[in-house]
């Protein structure tokens, strides 16, 4: 089986082609560093850059793939969540090469395609506990099937990716300020600054718009006091705080669920911090089936919906 799929929710276009769950082709175009000197993601900026991408996206897809397009079983692209206007376009280039081609065509959840990003590179044996964070979400997953999810707890306000990028920003990081704030902060002393560990309380729900003002307020006053902040302490602090929060919710949540298998899903599951929780947690409750996704699959791809896809067929 055949699946040719398009990613296009926020500001990366990518094109995969996988065949019985083998990657054929992933091909991403970025665009980090047109949206560097806004500091965060231009929706319709991101559109338009879409639109100049796609054409050698699917092109240089299709010649690395090795395949006759005639061969291709089902045309599969990201439906939702996203940027309305990044998501038109994807539809659009996968209804026009469905038309095309005459192949069946089918919208899928950006956020489960997340999730079994996690599975390219491993068995998903279920349920599955995945823990998904990413730039716009931040929720705890059972999954029972490739169709069957249950949230069990999500963010009541910011996500956790969104709370990183905004912190980095007023430190005067560049963007996406998630991945310098980890770097930063393997070299830092995380007892330095008192940051609070958000909505630490019994439920598996999140809210990282506390903590996010929080440390802005805390940025502030030491520039006010003209007391100079230490990038790595402060980067060590914040990412102590923003991760108790993670750890803490998912032992209850483990402890309650009994996954057969442990997960991390979205483009902060590349956190060193967070890896690190999932397989201490899964060695601490003999998980045996637990690991995080490789660095390529954490962030935006195609190749995560087309394995979504595929296991759905299956
Ligand atoms: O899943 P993704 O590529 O896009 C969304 O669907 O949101 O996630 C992007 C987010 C950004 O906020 C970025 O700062 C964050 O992932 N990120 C990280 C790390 N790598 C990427 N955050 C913390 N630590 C990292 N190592
Ligand atoms: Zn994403």
């Amino acid at each position: 089986m055949k699946i040719l799929a398009i990613e296009s929710s926020c500001d990366e276009f990518s094109l995969s082609i996988i065949d019985n769950g083998k990657i054929l082709t992933n091909v991403i175009s970025s665009q980090i560093d047109q949206h560097k000197e806004f500091g965060g993601v231009v929706p319709e900026l991101a559109a338009r850059l879409h639109l100049q991408n796609m054409y050698w996206v699917i092109k240089q897809a299709i010649a690395e793939s090795q395949i006759n397009t005639d061969e291709i079983d089902y045309i599969v692209y990201t439906a939702k969540p996203g940027l309305i206007g990044s998501l038109i376009v994807g539809k659009v280039v996968a209804e026009t090469i469905a038309l095309y081609l005459d192949k069946p065509i089918i919208g899928l959840d950006h956020i489960e395609g997340h999730i079994f990003g996690a599975a390219i590179d491993h068995e998903f044996i279920y349920p599955v506990l995945a823990m998904v964070v990413s730039g716009g979400h931040t929720q705890i997953e059972i999954v029972h099937s490739p169709s069957q999810f249950e949230i069990v707890g999500a963010t009541n306000d910011d996500a956790i990716g969104e709370c990183y990028d905004k912190v980095a920003r007023v430190l005067g990081l560049d963007y996406p300020g998630g991945p310098i704030i980890d770097k930063l902060a393997q070299q830092g002393n995380s007892q330095t600054y008192q940051l609070p560990v958000p909505k630490d309380d019994i439920s598996y729900d999140f809210s990282y718009s506390g903590l996010k003002t929080a440390a802005i307020n805390l940025i502030h006053n030491l520039n006010q006091k003209s007391e100079p902040i230490i990038l790595v302490d402060f980067a060590a602090s914040f990412q102590l705080a923003a991760v108790t929060a993670i750890e803490h919710k998912l032992e209850r949540a483990i402890q309650n669920y009994n996954p057969k298998t442990l997960t991390a899903a979205g483009g902060v599951s590349a956190n060193s911090q967070i890896q690190k929780v999932i397989l201490e947690l899964g060695q601490k409750y003999n998980i045996n089936n637990t690991f995080v996704p490789k660095s390529e699959y954490c962030t935006d791809n195609a190749a995560m919906m087309a394995k979504l896809a595929y296991e759905k067929f299956k």
